[in-house]
């Protein structure tokens, strides 16, 4: 699997070191309150599990899986509700958790979807924006890495459901999506 990561990007200690930064963030921010953190699966299952143990106050969890990206490396476009939240977000505290935004039509068909809950609040915490090819209007509230236009896998990111389960933010070399 290594020989096909052209480098590493993120290493596993600053991806752990901004996380624990993020979580006292978060701690500080949403004090006195019971936030649910809302996952988008499946990109999201590292940083999940390590963002909410980051974070030392009473909160819920839950998860939805949406979907954009067919085989590949491009967006389809096309965003498609795999998996609903299981909780009444109704007058919660809702903070979402992605592992990337690129184009941005993920989060904001999340954002739409989960507003529509009324929530008393929602905020968006990205592990990494990618801003470069972002096509609609939309950007997080806590963000742990702004990062280059370069295709990264590992740490949850995939290429064809491949790499998650890479402990660091790599970037994969083209010859692997070019073939
Ligand atoms: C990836 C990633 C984000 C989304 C970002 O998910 O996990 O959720 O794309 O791209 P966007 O900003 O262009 O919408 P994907 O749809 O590949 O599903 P996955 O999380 O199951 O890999």
């Amino acid at each position: 699997m290594m020989q096909e990561i052209e480098k590493v990007l993120i290493s596993e200690e600053a991806l752990q070191k901004r996380i624990q930064e993020l979580g006292m963030e978060l701690a500080r921010d949403y004090e006195g309150k019971t936030p649910v953190f809302v996952g988008v699966l499946k990109g999201v299952i590292l940083f999940f599990g390590d963002m909410i143990r980051a974070t030392p106050i009473r909160s819920q969890i839950d998860l939805m899986a949406v979907s954009s990206y067919g085989a590949g490396t491009e967006s389809s476009g096309k965003i498609v509700l795999k998996k609903d939240v299981s909780l009444n977000l109704e007058g919660r505290h809702v903070i979402v958790l992605e592992d990337i935004i690129d184009t941005g039509l993920t989060l904001k068909f999340t954002v739409e979807h989960l507003k529509a809950m009324h929530p008393a609040s929602l905020k968006i915490c990205t592990l990494l924006d990618k801003p470069a090819r972002r096509t609609v209007d939309i950007s997080a509230d806590y963000v742990g890495f702004t990062i280059p236009n370069e295709f990264v896998v590992g740490y949850g990111l995939d290429y064809n459901d491949y790499y998650r389960n890479l402990p660091f933010i790599g970037v994969l070399k083209p010859e692997v999506y070019e073939k």
